[in-house]
Protein backbone atom coordinates (compact mmCIF):
# COMPACT_ATOMS: atom_id res chain seq x y z
CA UNK A 1 0.00 0.00 0.00
CA UNK A 2 1.51 3.25 -1.40
CA UNK A 3 1.96 5.41 1.51
CA UNK A 4 -0.06 8.94 1.95
CA UNK A 5 0.66 12.38 2.55
CA UNK A 6 -1.93 14.57 4.49
CA UNK A 7 -1.52 18.09 2.75
CA UNK A 8 -3.63 21.59 3.21
CA UNK A 9 -5.68 22.86 0.77
CA UNK A 10 -3.89 25.94 0.46
CA UNK A 11 -5.89 27.57 -2.71
CA UNK A 12 -8.88 26.96 -4.57
CA UNK A 13 -9.35 29.10 -7.91
CA UNK A 14 -11.10 29.42 -10.59
CA UNK A 15 -9.60 28.37 -13.93
CA UNK A 16 -12.37 28.61 -16.39
CA UNK A 17 -15.85 27.78 -16.54
CA UNK A 18 -16.96 24.73 -14.21
CA UNK A 19 -12.80 24.34 -13.67
CA UNK A 20 -11.23 24.51 -10.48
CA UNK A 21 -7.47 24.74 -10.03
CA UNK A 22 -6.85 23.45 -6.33
CA UNK A 23 -3.31 23.95 -4.68
CA UNK A 24 -1.75 21.15 -2.20
CA UNK A 25 0.75 22.53 0.31
CA UNK A 26 2.71 20.03 3.02
CA UNK A 27 1.04 21.54 6.51
CA UNK A 28 4.84 22.27 7.48
CA UNK A 29 5.67 23.74 4.99
CA UNK A 30 8.07 20.72 3.70
CA UNK A 31 9.07 19.88 0.54
CA UNK A 32 7.09 17.37 -1.69
CA UNK A 33 7.67 14.25 -2.96
CA UNK A 34 8.84 15.18 -6.67
CA UNK A 35 7.08 14.46 -9.87
CA UNK A 36 7.44 14.34 -13.42
CA UNK A 37 5.67 15.76 -15.84
CA UNK A 38 2.46 13.87 -16.92
CA UNK A 39 2.27 12.63 -13.23
CA UNK A 40 -1.42 12.18 -11.36
CA UNK A 41 -1.78 12.29 -7.41
CA UNK A 42 -5.13 10.50 -5.84
CA UNK A 43 -7.27 12.67 -3.72
CA UNK A 44 -8.83 10.69 -1.32
CA UNK A 45 -12.33 12.30 -0.46
CA UNK A 46 -14.99 11.97 2.01
CA UNK A 47 -16.84 8.86 1.25
CA UNK A 48 -14.38 6.38 0.25
CA UNK A 49 -14.13 8.45 -2.94
CA UNK A 50 -10.73 8.66 -4.66
CA UNK A 51 -10.32 10.66 -7.53
CA UNK A 52 -6.92 10.88 -9.52
CA UNK A 53 -5.96 14.21 -10.90
CA UNK A 54 -3.23 15.35 -13.34
CA UNK A 55 -0.37 17.93 -12.18
CA UNK A 56 -0.22 20.75 -14.14
CA UNK A 57 3.20 22.66 -12.68
CA UNK A 58 6.09 23.37 -13.09
CA UNK A 59 7.93 19.54 -12.58
CA UNK A 60 10.79 21.68 -10.96
CA UNK A 61 8.44 22.93 -7.65
CA UNK A 62 8.50 20.63 -4.60
CA UNK A 63 6.63 23.52 -2.65
CA UNK A 64 3.16 22.72 -4.26
CA UNK A 65 1.15 20.47 -6.02
CA UNK A 66 -1.75 22.08 -8.24
CA UNK A 67 -4.44 20.29 -9.79
CA UNK A 68 -6.81 21.37 -12.12
CA UNK A 69 -10.51 19.85 -11.58
CA UNK A 70 -13.28 19.63 -14.27
CA UNK A 71 -17.18 19.66 -12.87
CA UNK A 72 -17.77 16.10 -14.59
CA UNK A 73 -21.17 16.89 -15.94
CA UNK A 74 -22.07 12.70 -14.83
CA UNK A 75 -20.17 13.16 -11.46
CA UNK A 76 -20.26 10.52 -9.02
CA UNK A 77 -19.25 12.43 -6.45
CA UNK A 78 -15.68 13.60 -6.98
CA UNK A 79 -15.45 16.35 -8.37
CA UNK A 80 -19.00 17.87 -7.15
CA UNK A 81 -17.45 17.84 -3.76
CA UNK A 82 -14.07 19.51 -4.63
CA UNK A 83 -16.45 22.06 -6.37
CA UNK A 84 -18.67 22.79 -3.81
CA UNK A 85 -17.52 21.76 -0.52
CA UNK A 86 -13.85 21.64 -0.70
CA UNK A 87 -12.40 24.50 1.14
CA UNK A 88 -9.51 26.30 1.57
CA UNK A 89 -7.55 25.26 5.31
CA UNK A 90 -9.30 21.52 4.48
CA UNK A 91 -6.60 18.74 5.30
CA UNK A 92 -6.67 16.01 2.47
CA UNK A 93 -4.92 12.46 1.73
CA UNK A 94 -3.26 12.24 -1.25
CA UNK A 95 -1.68 9.52 -2.83
CA UNK A 96 1.74 10.73 -3.96
CA UNK A 97 2.69 10.66 -7.50
CA UNK A 98 2.86 8.45 -10.14
CA UNK A 99 3.25 8.59 -13.79
CA UNK A 100 1.86 6.84 -16.58
CA UNK A 101 1.40 9.52 -18.95
CA UNK A 102 5.40 10.01 -19.46
CA UNK A 103 7.10 12.33 -21.67
CA UNK A 104 10.06 10.89 -23.64
CA UNK A 105 12.54 13.49 -23.34
CA UNK A 106 14.57 12.06 -26.37
CA UNK A 107 11.39 13.45 -28.70
CA UNK A 108 13.11 15.59 -31.15
CA UNK A 109 9.40 16.99 -31.33
CA UNK A 110 6.38 16.81 -29.47
CA UNK A 111 2.74 17.67 -30.11
CA UNK A 112 -0.24 17.89 -27.61
CA UNK A 113 -3.58 17.31 -28.26
CA UNK A 114 -5.63 18.60 -25.25
CA UNK A 115 -9.54 18.66 -24.79
CA UNK A 116 -11.10 20.49 -21.91
CA UNK A 117 -9.30 20.23 -18.94
CA UNK A 118 -7.29 17.62 -20.38
CA UNK A 119 -4.92 20.43 -20.51
CA UNK A 120 -3.77 19.69 -17.06
CA UNK A 121 -1.03 17.34 -17.97
CA UNK A 122 0.28 18.95 -21.20
CA UNK A 123 0.38 22.11 -19.21
CA UNK A 124 3.41 20.23 -16.91
CA UNK A 125 5.06 19.19 -20.69
CA UNK A 126 5.20 21.98 -21.97
CA UNK A 127 6.70 23.26 -18.99
CA UNK A 128 9.31 21.16 -19.43
CA UNK A 129 9.42 21.24 -23.05
CA UNK A 130 10.41 24.94 -22.28
CA UNK A 131 12.88 24.64 -19.48
CA UNK A 132 14.73 22.06 -21.66
CA UNK A 133 14.15 24.15 -25.40
CA UNK A 134 12.35 21.42 -26.93
CA UNK A 135 10.20 22.00 -30.41
CA UNK A 136 6.47 21.77 -29.55
CA UNK A 137 2.94 22.52 -30.66
CA UNK A 138 -0.49 22.34 -28.77
CA UNK A 139 -4.09 21.37 -30.32
CA UNK A 140 -6.05 22.89 -27.59
CA UNK A 141 -9.89 22.16 -28.15
CA UNK A 142 -12.73 23.24 -26.22
CA UNK A 143 -16.27 24.35 -26.35
CA UNK A 144 -16.20 27.90 -26.07
CA UNK A 145 -13.27 30.11 -24.83
CA UNK A 146 -14.70 30.05 -21.37
CA UNK A 147 -14.18 26.90 -21.25
CA UNK A 148 -10.30 27.24 -21.78
CA UNK A 149 -8.28 26.85 -18.61
CA UNK A 150 -4.78 28.24 -18.40
CA UNK A 151 -5.30 30.91 -21.15
CA UNK A 152 -3.13 33.14 -19.61
CA UNK A 153 0.15 31.37 -19.28
CA UNK A 154 -0.02 30.21 -23.26
CA UNK A 155 -0.10 33.74 -24.09
CA UNK A 156 3.35 34.24 -24.03
CA UNK A 157 3.60 31.17 -26.74
CA UNK A 158 0.87 32.19 -29.04
CA UNK A 159 3.29 31.00 -32.00
CA UNK A 160 2.81 27.33 -30.63
CA UNK A 161 -0.51 27.13 -29.51
CA UNK A 162 -3.78 26.15 -31.83
CA UNK A 163 -6.99 27.52 -29.84
CA UNK A 164 -10.07 25.94 -31.45
CA UNK A 165 -12.94 26.61 -29.65
CA UNK A 166 -16.22 24.59 -31.64
CA UNK A 167 -18.62 27.99 -30.54
CA UNK A 168 -16.42 30.35 -32.49
CA UNK A 169 -15.10 28.16 -35.67
CA UNK A 170 -19.14 26.41 -35.88
CA UNK A 171 -17.38 23.44 -36.24
CA UNK A 172 -15.56 20.50 -34.72
CA UNK A 173 -11.83 20.59 -34.99
CA UNK A 174 -10.54 18.39 -37.92
CA UNK A 175 -8.22 15.78 -35.54
CA UNK A 176 -7.84 13.50 -39.21
CA UNK A 177 -6.60 16.57 -41.35
CA UNK A 178 -4.15 18.31 -38.94
CA UNK A 179 -2.71 14.62 -37.56
CA UNK A 180 -1.83 13.68 -41.35
CA UNK A 181 0.63 16.80 -41.75
CA UNK A 182 2.23 16.38 -38.52
CA UNK A 183 6.17 15.03 -39.17
CA UNK A 184 7.21 11.42 -39.34
CA UNK A 185 9.33 11.88 -36.02
CA UNK A 186 6.66 13.70 -33.92
CA UNK A 187 5.30 12.11 -30.33
CA UNK A 188 1.71 12.83 -30.20
CA UNK A 189 0.64 12.89 -26.86
CA UNK A 190 -2.99 13.30 -26.23
CA UNK A 191 -5.43 13.98 -23.03
CA UNK A 192 -9.34 14.83 -23.26
CA UNK A 193 -12.77 13.42 -24.37
CA UNK A 194 -12.89 9.85 -25.33
CA UNK A 195 -13.86 10.97 -28.98
CA UNK A 196 -10.78 12.82 -29.10
CA UNK A 197 -8.73 10.24 -27.40
CA UNK A 198 -10.40 7.80 -30.63
CA UNK A 199 -10.11 10.31 -32.99
CA UNK A 200 -6.12 10.40 -32.59
CA UNK A 201 -5.66 7.17 -31.68
CA UNK A 202 -7.26 6.38 -35.74
CA UNK A 203 -5.92 9.06 -37.56
CA UNK A 204 -2.53 8.02 -35.64
CA UNK A 205 -2.43 4.69 -37.20
CA UNK A 206 0.29 5.66 -39.39
CA UNK A 207 3.01 5.86 -36.26
CA UNK A 208 4.86 3.44 -34.64
CA UNK A 209 2.77 2.72 -30.94
CA UNK A 210 5.74 4.31 -29.01
CA UNK A 211 5.07 7.69 -30.64
CA UNK A 212 1.35 7.89 -29.34
CA UNK A 213 0.42 8.39 -26.03
CA UNK A 214 -2.71 8.55 -23.98
CA UNK A 215 -3.78 9.57 -20.77
CA UNK A 216 -7.40 8.30 -20.56
CA UNK A 217 -9.70 9.88 -18.16
CA UNK A 218 -12.68 7.62 -18.39
CA UNK A 219 -12.16 3.34 -19.31
CA UNK A 220 -11.68 2.29 -23.20
CA UNK A 221 -14.67 1.42 -24.32
CA UNK A 222 -14.31 -3.21 -24.55
CA UNK A 223 -15.47 -4.40 -27.75
CA UNK A 224 -18.95 -5.98 -26.77
CA UNK A 225 -17.62 -9.15 -28.74
CA UNK A 226 -15.12 -9.73 -26.37
CA UNK A 227 -16.84 -12.88 -24.37
CA UNK A 228 -15.75 -12.85 -20.33
CA UNK A 229 -14.33 -17.38 -20.17
CA UNK A 230 -13.73 -18.27 -16.85
CA UNK A 231 -9.80 -19.12 -16.11
CA UNK A 232 -7.55 -20.35 -13.54
CA UNK A 233 -5.94 -17.63 -11.27
CA UNK A 234 -2.47 -19.13 -9.58
CA UNK A 235 -1.07 -17.44 -6.75
CA UNK A 236 2.81 -17.87 -7.24
CA UNK A 237 3.43 -17.01 -3.13
CA UNK A 238 0.58 -19.07 -1.41
CA UNK A 239 0.76 -21.83 -4.12
CA UNK A 240 -3.76 -21.59 -4.11
CA UNK A 241 -5.20 -21.53 -7.33
CA UNK A 242 -8.75 -20.09 -7.52
CA UNK A 243 -10.99 -19.71 -10.46
CA UNK A 244 -12.58 -17.14 -12.27
CA UNK A 245 -15.79 -17.00 -13.20
CA UNK A 246 -16.87 -15.25 -16.19
CA UNK A 247 -18.84 -12.85 -14.20
CA UNK A 248 -16.46 -11.84 -11.58
CA UNK A 249 -13.10 -10.31 -12.06
CA UNK A 250 -9.78 -11.08 -11.11
CA UNK A 251 -9.66 -8.30 -8.21
CA UNK A 252 -13.34 -9.45 -6.70
CA UNK A 253 -11.83 -12.93 -6.46
CA UNK A 254 -8.96 -12.01 -5.05
CA UNK A 255 -10.66 -10.26 -2.22
CA UNK A 256 -13.50 -12.45 -1.58
CA UNK A 257 -10.48 -15.17 -0.85
CA UNK A 258 -8.90 -12.32 1.41
CA UNK A 259 -6.15 -11.87 -0.82
CA UNK A 260 -5.25 -8.29 -0.24
CA UNK A 261 -4.64 -5.94 -3.81
CA UNK A 262 -4.37 -2.23 -3.62
CA UNK A 263 -7.03 -0.29 -5.90
CA UNK A 264 -8.56 2.71 -6.30
CA UNK A 265 -10.24 3.31 -9.42
CA UNK A 266 -11.55 -0.28 -10.34
CA UNK A 267 -12.14 0.40 -13.79
CA UNK A 268 -8.81 0.50 -15.01
CA UNK A 269 -7.59 3.87 -15.55
CA UNK A 270 -5.61 4.19 -12.60
CA UNK A 271 -2.97 1.52 -11.92
CA UNK A 272 -2.98 1.23 -8.79
CA UNK A 273 -3.75 -2.90 -8.86
CA UNK A 274 -0.57 -3.43 -11.48
CA UNK A 275 0.12 -6.73 -10.73
CA UNK A 276 2.54 -8.82 -11.99
CA UNK A 277 1.96 -11.65 -14.17
CA UNK A 278 4.49 -15.01 -14.37
CA UNK A 279 3.07 -17.09 -16.54
CA UNK A 280 0.32 -17.48 -18.25
CA UNK A 281 -1.22 -14.44 -21.31
CA UNK A 282 -3.00 -11.60 -20.18
CA UNK A 283 -6.23 -10.39 -21.91
CA UNK A 284 -5.32 -6.50 -21.32
CA UNK A 285 -8.42 -4.22 -20.74
CA UNK A 286 -6.69 -1.35 -19.18
CA UNK A 287 -6.96 2.34 -20.23
CA UNK A 288 -3.26 2.57 -18.62
CA UNK A 289 -0.23 0.18 -19.95
CA UNK A 290 1.13 1.19 -23.33
CA UNK A 291 1.01 -0.95 -26.54
CA UNK A 292 4.63 -1.92 -25.38
CA UNK A 293 3.82 -2.75 -21.54
CA UNK A 294 0.92 -4.96 -23.11
CA UNK A 295 2.79 -6.33 -25.55
CA UNK A 296 5.35 -7.48 -23.09
CA UNK A 297 2.58 -9.01 -20.83
CA UNK A 298 4.63 -8.23 -17.58
CA UNK A 299 2.11 -6.91 -15.64
CA UNK A 300 -2.17 -6.12 -15.40
CA UNK A 301 -4.32 -4.63 -13.67
CA UNK A 302 -6.15 -7.08 -12.00
CA UNK A 303 -9.74 -4.96 -11.67
CA UNK A 304 -10.42 -5.10 -15.19
CA UNK A 305 -8.35 -7.62 -17.23
CA UNK A 306 -8.58 -11.15 -17.90
CA UNK A 307 -6.80 -13.90 -18.94
CA UNK A 308 -6.57 -15.38 -22.95
CA UNK A 309 -4.53 -18.65 -21.04
CA UNK A 310 -6.79 -21.39 -19.29
CA UNK A 311 -4.29 -20.76 -15.92
CA UNK A 312 -2.79 -17.45 -15.03
CA UNK A 313 -0.10 -17.17 -12.52
CA UNK A 314 0.91 -13.85 -10.57
CA UNK A 315 3.35 -12.99 -7.95
CA UNK A 316 0.64 -12.73 -5.24
S1 LIG B 1 -7.95 -0.21 -9.57
FE1 LIG B 1 -7.42 1.35 -10.98
S2 LIG B 1 -6.53 0.25 -12.63
FE2 LIG B 1 -7.25 -1.27 -11.28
Amino acid sequence: MMERLTLRVAGIASAAREALVVELRDPAGGELPPFTPGAHIELHLPDGLVRQYSLCDDARRRDRYRVGVGLAPASRGGSRYIHQELRVGDLLEVTPPRNHFPLCEDATELVFFAGGIGITPILSMILWCEANDRPWHLFYLVRSRERAAFLEPFAAYADKVTLHTDEEAGALFDVAATVARLPAQAHLYTCGPMPLMLAVEAAAKKYPAEQVHFEWFSPRQIDPAQADAPFTLKLARSGQCLEVPADRSILQVLEANGVRVESSCREGTCASCETRVLSGVPEHRDSVLSTAERSSNRTLMVCVSRACSAVLELDL
